[in-house]
């Protein structure tokens, strides 16, 4: 009796401890489906913004914000990154412009928001101008290119694949620009990175991963069956397994995802939310710089002029300006300013201060969405109810908890190839009018291919990616009005050779389909001629080349609109400190620095150049 008493508090104490954690995790899974529900009625109401004139200031006077060390432009991968480091220095005040505002927990479920899922406050949401050699199964035959905005940028809304890119593309680089080579940036990858080899089917390089920093680095914590079939059909077609961020990329593996126990951890949320309190950063939300300003005698660059709720202001930077506003936005701020292909500035009249190739050439890498498959399998992950889901996902598992890109394949097309020329990435799709919407499909293309093909569970698609394509495109100004979007024309698939490659691509990833473990599922390519491609034999070369320009989208890596380089007569606009040819106090940190196609997923890539530049930086000022 008396041993038994103490028994029983014991179990009394389990049951009211299990009592309480259910009831913290059943509001935990109300909370979401209360936000979920809240941004899916948000969603049907969503209009493609075609201008940013919610910005537009409603008076004309201009107020002084402050004056400041640095300002830095756009919290995006790179900018979020230079506000904590610069700040690390408590002598230093930074100011920091975003668009956009703070991101919330319904962008951080990855099945619910971002990679195909991108109609919000959270996306700038550009089209481009119409094509003629891509996207041409969109509504008036332009591609929709996302971009985020918020605290985190693009990070908040990126499919969060983790990838360094791979390391020869560093050495090509750091010819011509000292310090980039790959063996100088891995330790910034590894400073950046917190690593965790979650799940056991996976090859790890264990020394090419940091295990420290403030970026979670995990596997989707999700068992997919299509998932182990795309791995297992890479294995008897012969791809090798790997870590792809390790020593050799060539082969196959589950996605290491910038993720943590299966939620989103955004550069926001690494980089920026640790560090709200510290005195020296400012951060001003919702404010859309309109440009940089620049003395046009002495070319220094001295402060940011912005918009924010209908004012409009400037702040004064006493050491830098850092501009940070990723390849579309950092160019359009250029031009804005009066840096840029003084032919251009002055069709839009512009003043030119400084005549620079500024969005003369910038690249993407072109996706093939179109290779949609069908079995007849049931993934039972998929018809679970939203309620189930969400048990999970509290739990950090499950569906929700990862984006569709969850496995990918990196192959050469030449035998020789220094580097993977060819991504399969496997994704999953839902075939609804959200995925329509953000892809932009006209009815035809929708009709043709995804429409009525069910509710998700029997489906999966092969996003085919040509990883070096060599057609390039342009940003330009529609007017000196900044609150215009910029005319951006891709140009994607311009180059036969990109569409001879990416045809290449599509036969590898057909193959696919062929071995033992999809054919145990019946997997079929959906097999419905497209309207347009009808003047073709049905799957012929022909067909294909018009099938690929129809389903086509930009895979929204873009880079490289204001290339390093040592020499502006050859295009280059920043050197190899990532300072601005010929100005003097303004750097430019982002994606569109990349003189080439260096990433093929880029967003721990630009991470990565925001740790460099926040070292160089602090060199350069002489304070480390
Ligand atoms: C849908 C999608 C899926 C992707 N999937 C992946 C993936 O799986 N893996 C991967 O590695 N990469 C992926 N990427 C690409 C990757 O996320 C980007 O290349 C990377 O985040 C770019 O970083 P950045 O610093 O150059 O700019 P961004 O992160 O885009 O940041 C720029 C910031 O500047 C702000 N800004 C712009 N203009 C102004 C202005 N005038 N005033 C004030 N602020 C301004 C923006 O609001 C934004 O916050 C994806 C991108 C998208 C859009
Ligand atoms: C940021 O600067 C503005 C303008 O000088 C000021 O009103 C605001 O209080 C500052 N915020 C912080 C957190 O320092
Ligand atoms: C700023 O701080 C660093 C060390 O944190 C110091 O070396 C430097 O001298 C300081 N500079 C100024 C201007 O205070
Ligand atoms: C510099 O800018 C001022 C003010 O906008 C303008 O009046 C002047 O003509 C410009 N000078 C040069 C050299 O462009
Ligand atoms: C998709 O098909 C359904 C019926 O099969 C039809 O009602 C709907 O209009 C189609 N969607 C589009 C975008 O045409
Ligand atoms: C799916 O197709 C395969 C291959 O044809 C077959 O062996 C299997 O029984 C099928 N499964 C179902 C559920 O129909």
């Amino acid at each position: 009796m008396l041993l038994k008493f103490p028994l029983v508090i014991f179990f009394i104490l389990i049951k009211l401890f299990l009592l309480v954690k259910c009831s913290k995790n059943e509001r935990k899974i109300q909370y979401y489906e209360n936000i979920i529900d809240a941004n899916e009625k948000l969603i049907q109401k969503f209009h493609y913004p075609s201008d940013a004139s919610q910005y537009r200031p409603t008076n004309n006077n201009i107020k002084d914000y402050g004056t400041f060390d640095f300002i830095i432009i756009g919290s995006g991968s790179a900018g979020s990154v230079i506000a904590n480091r610069l700040t690390e220095m408590k002598n230093f005040t930074v100011l920091l412009v975003e668009a956009g505002g703070f991101a919330n927990d319904f962008v951080r479920i990855p099945a619910k928001c971002g990679d195909v899922l991108l109609l919000n406050e959270f996306n700038w949401f550009y089209r481009t101008v119409p094509q003629t050699t891509s996207c041409l199964g969109m509504i008036d035959q332009r591609c929709p290119y996302s971009r985020g905005k918020g605290i985190g940028g693009s990070s908040l809304v990126n499919g969060m694949v983790y990838s360094h890119g791979f390391s020869d593309n560093y050495d090509k680089m750091a010819i011509d620009n000292p310090g980039w080579s790959y063996e100088e940036v891995l330790p910034y990858f590894k400073k950046l990175e917190r690593f965790k080899k979650n799940v056991d089917d996976v090859k790890v390089d264990f020394a090419y991963h940091g295990y420290k920093g403030p970026v979670s680095v995990e596997y989707f914590p999700t068992n997919r069956h299509f998932t182990d079939l795309f791995i297992k059909a890479a294995k008897s077609s012969g791809y090798k397994s790997v870590d792809y961020n390790g020593c050799s990329p060539f082969g196959a593996s589950k996605s290491q995802a910038v993720h943590k126990k299966g939620q989103r951890w955004d550069a926001g949320r690494a980089y920026i939310e640790p560090i709200l309190h510290r005195p020296n950063l400012n951060i001003s939300t919702h404010s859309h710089a309109t440009k940089i300003l620049i003395n046009n005698v002495t070319k220094t660059a001295y402060g940011v002029e912005f918009s924010k709720n209908g004012q409009l202001y400037t702040a004064t930077a006493t050491k830098e300006v850092i501009l940070s506003a990723g390849t579309i936005g950092s160019a359009q701020i250029l031009l804005q300013s009066g840096i840029g292909p003084k032919d251009h500035l002055d069709e839009v009249d512009i003043p030119v201060i400084h005549d620079l190739e500024v969005g003369s050439k910038f690249r993407d890498q072109p996706g093939m969405y179109g290779l949609y498959f069908i079995t007849n399998y049931t993934d039972p992950n998929v018809i679970k109810s939203q309620r189930k889901k969400l048990k999970e996902y509290v739990k950090g598992y499950g569906l929700l908890a990862a984006s569709g890109s969850d496995a990918l394949i990196f192959s050469r097309l030449n035998k020789d190839s220094p580097h993977p020329e060819i991504e399969i990435e496997h994704t999953y799709m839902d075939p609804t009018e959200t995925y329509r919407k953000t892809f932009y499909y006209n009815d035809e293309t929708w009709n043709a291919i995804w429409n009525g093909t069910g509710d998700g569970s029997r489906v999966f698609t092969f996003q085919t990616i040509l990883l070096y394509s060599k057609s390039t495109g342009t940003i330009r100004l529609k007017s000196n009005d900044p609150y215009d979007y910029p005319l951006i024309d891709p140009n994607q698939l311009s180059d036969p050779e990109d569409l001879e490659e990416l045809y290449r691509g599509v036969k590898l990833a057909l193959k696919l389909i062929e071995t033992p473990p999809f054919k145990s599922v019946d997997t079929k390519f959906i097999n419905r001629p497209l309207p347009a491609c009808n003047g073709h034999k049905y799957l012929s070369k022909k067909y294909w080349f018009c099938y690929i320009r129809h389903t086509s989208t930009p895979d929204n890596h873009f880079q490289g609109s204001n290339p390093m380089g040592p020499d502006p007569a050859k295009g280059a606009v920043v050197d190899s400190r990532c300072r601005v040819h010929g100005i003097k106090n303004l750097r430019v940190a982002d994606a569109s620095i990349f003189p080439f196609l260096v990433a093929n997923h880029p967003n721990a890539p630009c991470m990565m150049v925001g740790e460099k530049v926040s070292d160089f930086i602090k060199e350069d000022i002489h304070f480390k």
